[in-house]
C-alpha cells in the first residue's frame, strides 16, 4: 500500500471523521427529524408525564440553527399514526420545499420519510411546524425553532430562544384534550388552551446578573392565542419582527403584543439587583403572571451598557407602492357575525350547508380553502398592495408562505416586514410585497382552527 503524504493523510483523517455517526441517517447522510409519539413532564411532576406528538418526541422540537446562506437538509421520518410534513414558517424557500401538506407535496404517510433540503437566505428568528392536519399536529407539539444567524452578531451576554404555547389539557387525565376539529373552536377564538408554557414548562427560570445583557428571540407557537407581554426588571429594545430586523432598535415601553407564530427579537438589559427576579410578564385581562423568570444572583457589571446597533438588515426588494396590483382579502363569518352565504367547490351555500361542512369563515366569499380559485396570480416580480379586512368579531393573525410584506401604517408609509401580521376585529390593514418567489403559496390565518374552517387561501406566482 502506498504511503500516504502527511496532506493525505490528513485529509483521510478529516473525512473519516466526518462519516455518517450517531444522528445521520446511513442511507443519505441527511440528518433524520423524527415524527413520534413522546411523553413529557409538561405539567408539574404530581400530575405525571402527558403524551404528546413532537419532532425527536419533545416539545418543542429540536432546535435547528445555521449561518445565514447555509443549508438546511432534514429527513422528516415519519412515526406519527398520521400523515404530516414540515412547514419552515417564515423562510423565503424553494416553493417545492414549503411542506404544505397537499399543496406542495402529498403529506408524509405513516412510516414514510421525506428530504426537506433548502438553503435559508435570511437570518432572523424562524420556527418550524407540522402542516397537515395543523390544528391537531400543532396543538400536540409538533414545533421546533429555526434559528439564522448572521455573521456580524449583535453584541450580547445571552441568548435565549423562548418559545411560548398554551395546551389544552384535559384535567381528568393530565393529557391533551381531543376534539381537535371542535366547531366551537373554529367558530370562536380558535383551540384556547387552559396551560401556558415556555419552551415545554410552566415556570422556565432562567439565571441571570445585573447588567447582563440578552438577545432573546420570541415565537408564539400557540394554535391562536395572543400573548401580550411586558418586561418586569429588564429595559431594552425590538430588534427584529418575523425574523426580518427592524431599521432601528425600537425602545419597548409598552406591551409587545405577540400573536399566533409570531416572533420578537429583543435585546435587553436586565436591571433588578441581585437577590430579585425580573421576568417576562404575560398581561392576562386584569391579571399578570410570570411567563419567565430571571433570578439574578449577582452583578455582571457596574453600569448598563449603551443603545445596540441595529441588526444587518436582508436584502430584500423593497415595495413601489406607485406600481404596486391593489388587491383585497374580506375576512367574514364566525360566532356574533355569522357567515350568510359563501361558495364552496365553486357553489354558493346557505350558512345550513356551510355549518354541515365545517366552514364558519370565508375569504372574499369563498370557503373553499386551498382548493379555491387563488386569491391572486402574480407575474413574478410584479408589486402588490393587498388590504386585509377584519369584518369579523375576532382577530385574525395572516400569514403569508414563501414572502415577507411590509405591515403598512398611515399614509402608506412602509412599516416592518413582517410574515403574519395581526388584525384585531372590526380593522383593516394594508400590506405589501413584492411577488418574487415563484409557486403556490398559502394565505391563511394561523389561528389554525380558523385556517381549518374556511381562512385559506393561496396566491400563484410565476
Ligand atoms: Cu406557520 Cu401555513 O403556517
Ligand atoms: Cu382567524
Amino acid at each position: 500500500m502506498p504511503k500516504l503524504s502527511r496532506r493525505e493523510f490528513l485529509s483521510a483523517a478529516g473525512a473519516f471523521a466526518l462519516l455518517p455517526r450517531g444522528p445521520l441517517s446511513a442511507a443519505t447522510g441527511i440528518t433524520p427529524l423524527n415524527a413520534q409519539v413522546g411523553d413529557i413532564q409538561l405539567l408539574p411532576e404530581a400530575y405525571g408525564t402527558t403524551s404528546i406528538w413532537g419532532f425527536e418526541g419533545r416539545a418543542p422540537g429540536p432546535e435547528i440553527r445555521v449561518a445565514q446562506g447555509a443549508r438546511v437538509q432534514r429527513k422528516l421520518q415519519n412515526a406519527l399514526p398520521q400523515a404530516t410534513s414540515v412547514h419552515w414558517h417564515g423562510i423565503r424557500i424553494a416553493n417545492e420545499m414549503d411542506g404544505v401538506a397537499g399543496l406542495t407535496q402529498p403529506a408524509v404517510e405513516p412510516k414514510a420519510d421525506f428530504d426537506y433540503d433548502f438553503v435559508a437566505p435570511d437570518a432572523g428568528t424562524y420556527w418550524y411546524h407540522a402542516h397537515n392536519r395543523s390544528t391537531e399536529q400543532v396543538a400536540r407539539g409538533l414545533y421546533g425553532a429555526l434559528i439564522v444567524e448572521e455573521a456580524d452578531k449583535p453584541d450580547v451576554d445571552r441568548e435565549e430562544v423562548l418559545i411560548f404555547d398554551d395546551w389544552l389539557i384535559d384535567p381528568q387525565t393530565s393529557q391533551i384534550a381531543g376534539d381537535f376539529d371542535s366547531p366551537h373552536a373554529q367558530s370562536h377564538a380558535g383551540r384556547m388552551g387552559n396551560y401556558v408554557t415556555t419552551n415545554g414548562t410552566y415556570n422556565l427560570t432562567v439565571p441571570a446578573k445585573q447588567n447582563e445583557r440578552f438577545r432573546l428571540r420570541l415565537i408564539n407557537a400557540s394554535n391562536a392565542r395572543t400573548f401580550p407581554l411586558q418586561l418586569h426588571g429588564m429595559e431594552g429594545w425590538i430588534i427584529a419582527l418575523d425574523g426580518m430586523p427592524l431599521k432601528e432598535p425600537l425602545a419597548v415601553t409598552e406591551p409587545i403584543i405577540l400573536g399566533s407564530a409570531q416572533r420578537a427579537d429583543l435585546i435587553v438589559d436586565v436591571v433588578t439587583e441581585p437577590g430579585e427576579a425580573a421576568h417576562i410578564l404575560h398581561l392576562d385581562r386584569q391579571e399578570s403572571f410570570s411567563q419567565v423568570a430571571f433570578e439574578v444572583d449577582s452583578k455582571a457589571s457596574e453600569s448598563r451598557r449603551g443603545q445596540p446597533a441595529a441588526l444587518p438588515s436582508n436584502r430584500h426588494e423593497v415595495v413601489d407602492l406607485a406600481q404596486a396590483t391593489r388587491l383585497n382579502l374580506k375576512m367574514e363569518g364566525g360566532a356574533m357575525g355569522g357567515l350568510r352565504s359563501a361558495t364552496l367547490n365553486g357553489q354558493p351555500k346557505s350558512m345550513g350547508e356551510l355549518v354541515e361542512a365545517g366552514r364558519f369563515w370565508a375569504f372574499n366569499g369563498s370557503a373553499d380553502g386551498m382548493d379555491n380559485e387563488p386569491l391572486a396570480k402574480l407575474s413574478r416580480g410584479e408589486h402588490v398592495q393587498l388590504r386585509v379586512t377584519n369584518d369579523t368579531a375576532f382577530p385574525h393573525a395572516i400569514h403569508l408562505h414563501g414572502m415577507h410584506f411590509n405591515e403598512m401604517g398611515e399614509n402608506g408609509v412602509l412599516g416592518p416586514l413582517r410574515d403574519t401580521t395581526l388584525i384585531e376585529r372590526g380593522a383593516a390593514r394594508e400590506i405589501a410585497f413584492v411577488a418574487d418567489n415563484p409557486g403556490q403559496w398559502l394565505l391563511h390565518c394561523h389561528m389554525l382552527s380558523h385556517a381549518a374552517s374556511g381562512m385559506t387561501t393561496r396566491i400563484v406566482v410565476s
